[in-house]
């Protein structure tokens, strides 16, 4: 029987280069990640994400008045149709927020003004009121689930800042500001990672940004991608409610032959360069908040791991902690994950649709042989 494909598969595409790419830069050897060229490290550092935003769009770092005029136009698209607030108001209290966000999303499209214009310019635009939109999607839906009222959003303050003030109630402090934007900022592109995937294969059969963006929530939620933030903190929580010891608990976890969230990657073969910040922060920030428990655990667990495994902590492993000591709940930290992303997706479509083709790979027929025949249900 003849063969379909013309190379071997490699389970889960490990390996295989499918596409050209001038967005982001990783060698997985040196934890190198590098957006535009521009090393992560230097961007955490000295960015912000607006700023990070224009260089995954456009190319290149803004000059102050291109900066400016990105600022402007993101605070401009902070408002929901009232359609999108009824439809969070409609959905049962209990609904998972990654889920709400993903049909949220894709219900954005119907009030979008570029709904049926799939060109470079307007995908720009999509880009921008996508990401100012998803933000305000995660922050309503969680007061709204909460029985709290929403909050006016502020148009002279910065993407970071509005988000933490429309989900808590309050302008946030200049630290908490700082750190959920240098979290924005590393977790806002990873190359060809599975929700980006999803995100370019649906851009590339000439659907568009909002069908594009529904798929990448859609792969985000696993737990083997984005879903890892949550249930790092889920076994963070049950070790503190249950007062046990952080190793004997993941000792046990390994010994049934279950994964560790938070452990591990595909691409890396050192540590994520993203978890050497976001271990700093997680432990500035448990310490100023008198939550140092949260950080001291995962430290623990991160040694462990390492020594038992030789497994490095990946992004999703510090962020719990971060996040959650910056009181964002477990449930949201997901969501926050495409509140970040969302700036690298649109990139990625928008990258797909300027040089299109139809992304449609082959299988390896494994099958019963061909010709196998039909035999009629009385028969069989
Ligand atoms: C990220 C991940 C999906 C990459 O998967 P992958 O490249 O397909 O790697 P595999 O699952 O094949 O793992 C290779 C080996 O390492 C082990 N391993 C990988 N991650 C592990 C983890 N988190 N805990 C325990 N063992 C792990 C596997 O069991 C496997 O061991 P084996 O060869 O003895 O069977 C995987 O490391 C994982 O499931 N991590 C936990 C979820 C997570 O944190 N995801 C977020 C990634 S940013």
């Amino acid at each position: 029987m003849s063969s379909v494909t013309s190379t071997p598969t490699t389970k889960g595409l490990e390996g295989i280069v499918a596409t050209n790419s001038g967005i982001c830069y990783i060698d997985g050897d040196r934890g190198v990640l590098a957006y535009r060229g521009i090393d992560v490290h230097e961007l955490a550092d000295h960015s912000n994400f607006e700023e990070t935003c224009y260089l995954l769009w456009f190319g290149r770092l803004p000059n102050r008045s291109e900066l400016e005029n990105l600022r402007e136009r993101l605070a401009q698209e902070r408002h929901l149709d009232p359609g999108i607030i009824q439809f969070l108001r409609n959905v049962p209290r209990t609904a998972l927020p990654m889920d709400v966000l993903r049909t949220a999303v894709s219900a954005l499209s119907f009030y979008d003004a570029d709904q049926k214009n799939n060109d470079h310019d307007a995908n720009v635009r999509k880009a921008i009121r996508l990401t100012s939109q998803i933000a305000m999607i995660v922050a309503a839906y969680d007061r709204i689930r909460k029985g709290k009222p929403l909050v006016e959003a502020d148009r002279s303050i910065s993407h970071s800042a509005n988000f933490l003030l429309q989900l808590t109630g309050s302008k946030p402090s200049a630290t908490a500001e700082r750190a959920l934007d240098i979290a924005l900022i590393l977790h806002a592109d990873h190359e060809l990672n599975a929700s980006t995937f999803a995100a370019r294969v649906t851009a590339a059969t000439l659907s568009d940004m909002h069908s594009s963006i529904t798929s990448a929530i859609g792969a985000l939620k696993g737990p083997l991608h984005g879903g890892a933030n949550e249930a790092v903190f889920r076994i963070l929580n049950t070790i503190e409610r249950e007062k046990a010891d952080p190793v004997d608990y993941v000792r046990n976890m390994l010994a049934q032959k279950k994964k560790i969230p938070g452990f591990g990657h595909r691409v890396y073969h050192t540590e994520d360069p993203r978890a050497t910040h976001l271990r700093v922060m997680s432990q500035d920030l448990g310490k100023a908040s008198e939550q140092p428990q949260w950080y001291e655990m995962s430290e623990k667990i991160e040694k462990f791991v390492k020594a038992e495994k030789h497994l490095n902590a990946n992004v999703d492993f510090y962020s719990a902690s971060t996040y959650h000591v910056l009181g964002i709940d477990d449930d949201l930290f997901t969501p926050v994950f495409a509140v970040s992303r969302i700036s690298g997706w649109t990139a990625h479509v928008i990258e797909q649709l300027d040089d299109n083709r139809l992304i449609r790979p082959r299988a390896e027929y494994v099958g019963p042989d061909y010709p196998n025949h039909y035999v009629a249900i009385e028969k069989r």
